[in-house]
């Protein structure tokens, strides 16, 4: 039985159990379609066992790297962008303290090559030159411009610091197994390296080295993680039936709100510590379904804080979307609210109670009250914030996605949008082989 909880009741008053039965068979014909990979994009299907294949060598490799990193490094400077990048954010985020980067005793974990802000770099290299660093960049390709810049600017600095040789023993790459100008670098360069496999795509790459070397160097527990992932991975496979197979379900009855209106998906959760598992799950969902004129647009609150902002719109305004929530059931630790004689505050009916206590019943009311202003609403409760259960959380939002992808019609597995934005940008800097767009772009753009 598997310990992540996805509960639907409060979306039944929008959706009916008759109708859940219709769309029983289709999204079990979608998991065939997958298990079997015969589906769209089924070159790119290698994270399905990929909790279960992982080599112990690899483990024991990356905690070696790891351990080294820690050692040589107050920084370590994580370079990469969208699925070279979230996956291992979010899991640092949400496992680490929530003061831990002000911890001088450990080693900070920083970013670097996620956007092209010039004051953001500059400023990453002026805090890094009299600290010891080390640099893992991550590109499958190994051609993507921002964090190839960002390299770059890194690598210079290194080298300026400790000389070639010595700078080469603090960079770690990450990427494709035999292409692309990253895999070249490292092989001239003797960079230790780790390879992403053919058949996992970037979304989908946070149990491969791009997510556990950075998850490891920030001291977090990889084998919890992967052992979540292979119970749930173990578990989704064994359950065919819906009402036993949380991602099946997940994947359904998004998309039968989505056939009723709903275009637009808000995770919400209670823990700040989820913001970036938020970004991730928005990568995941919004670059594998957002294609040929379709798609749940996947958005991401953080509550009670927008309780107090968006919190507004979401009881009131247009309902062309619906909501999960992430529920962690059990905080790792107390915080009672103390007894105040004077009471001046009013607060003493909650004396004693845990904080835990009163962000549940802030969430329970808020579903109701969204319910009653016309949203459905998911949940998917997670037992306890941990290495184990967030392994579980993760392989659970990318079988959901990949099922609910295929329910779509399209293929979760590529993304011919994210080239147009790029050929853009390379003709409006002048990159050689693009001059006709470039004289194109810049008459629109009258510069
Ligand atoms: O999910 C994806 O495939 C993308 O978000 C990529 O991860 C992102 O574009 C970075 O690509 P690369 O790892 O090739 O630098």
């Amino acid at each position: 039985m598997t310990k992540l909880h996805l509960h639907y009741q409060q979306a039944l008053p929008f959706i009916n159990q008759e109708e859940i039965a219709i769309f029983e068979k289709e999204i079990s014909l979608c998991r065939k379609h997958l298990y079997n990979r015969t589906g769209k994009g089924s070159d790119f299907l290698g994270w399905i066992d990929l909790p279960e294949n992982i080599d112990p060598g690899l483990i024991q490799n990356i905690r070696k790297d790891a351990a080294r990193i820690r050692e040589q490094s107050d920084v370590a400077v994580v370079v990469g962008i969208g699925g070279s990048y979230l996956g291992a954010r979010a899991v640092i985020e949400a496992l680490s303290g929530p003061f831990d980067q002000y911890d001088d005793s450990r080693t900070r974990v920083l970013y670097a090559g996620h956007h092209l802000d010039e004051d953001y770099h500059h400023a990453l290299l002026q805090y890094l030159k009299d600290k010891s660093y080390s640099v893992i960049v991550i590109s499958k390709s190994g051609t993507t411009t921002e964090p190839a810049i960002a390299f770059r600017l890194l690598r210079k600095q290194l080298e300026e610091k400790y000389g070639k040789e010595k700078a080469s023993e603090r960079i770690f790459a990450i990427t494709d197994a035999s292409k692309g100008a990253l895999k070249q670098l490292a092989n001239e360069q003797g960079y230790a390296s780790y390879v992403i496999p053919d058949d996992v795509g970037g979304r989908y790459s946070v149990l491969t080295p791009v997510g556990l070397l950075p998850i490891a160097v920030a001291g977090l527990d990889i084998e919890a993680l992967i052992s979540g992932a292979r119970d749930m991975a173990a578990y989704l496979r064994k359950n065919e039936k819906l009402h036993d197979n949380p991602a099946a379900r997940y994947a359904l009855l998004r998309n039968m709100l989505y056939r009723k209106g709903r275009t637009i998906e808000i995770l919400a959760s209670y823990t700040p510590a989820l913001q970036y598992m938020t970004e991730w799950w928005k990568q995941l969902y919004g670059e594998s379904e957002g294609k040929e004129g379709k798609g749940i647009f996947p958005a991401g609150v953080h509550f009670t804080t927008d309780l107090h902002s968006m919190g507004q719109y979401i009881q009131d305004g247009i309902k062309n979307f619906f909501e999960t929530i992430v529920t962690i059931s059990k905080p790792a630790y107390a915080a009672r609210i103390p007894a105040d004689p004077a009471d001046l505050d009013g607060l003493n009916y909650l004396q004693g109670k845990s904080l835990g206590h009163v962000n549940a019943m802030a969430s329970k009311g808020t579903m109701l009250a969204h319910v009653d202003g016309d949203v459905p609403n998911l949940e998917i409760e997670v037992p306890a914030l941990n290495a184990y259960h967030l392994g579980e959380l993760i392989y659970f939002f990318e079988m959901a996605c990949a099922l609910s992808g295929y329910m779509l019609g399209v293929n979760p597995f590529d993304q011919p949008g994210v080239e147009k934005y790029k050929r853009n940008m390379f003709a409006l800097l002048e990159k050689p082989g693009f001059e006709e767009e470039t004289a194109a772009l810049k008459k629109r753009l009258s510069i």
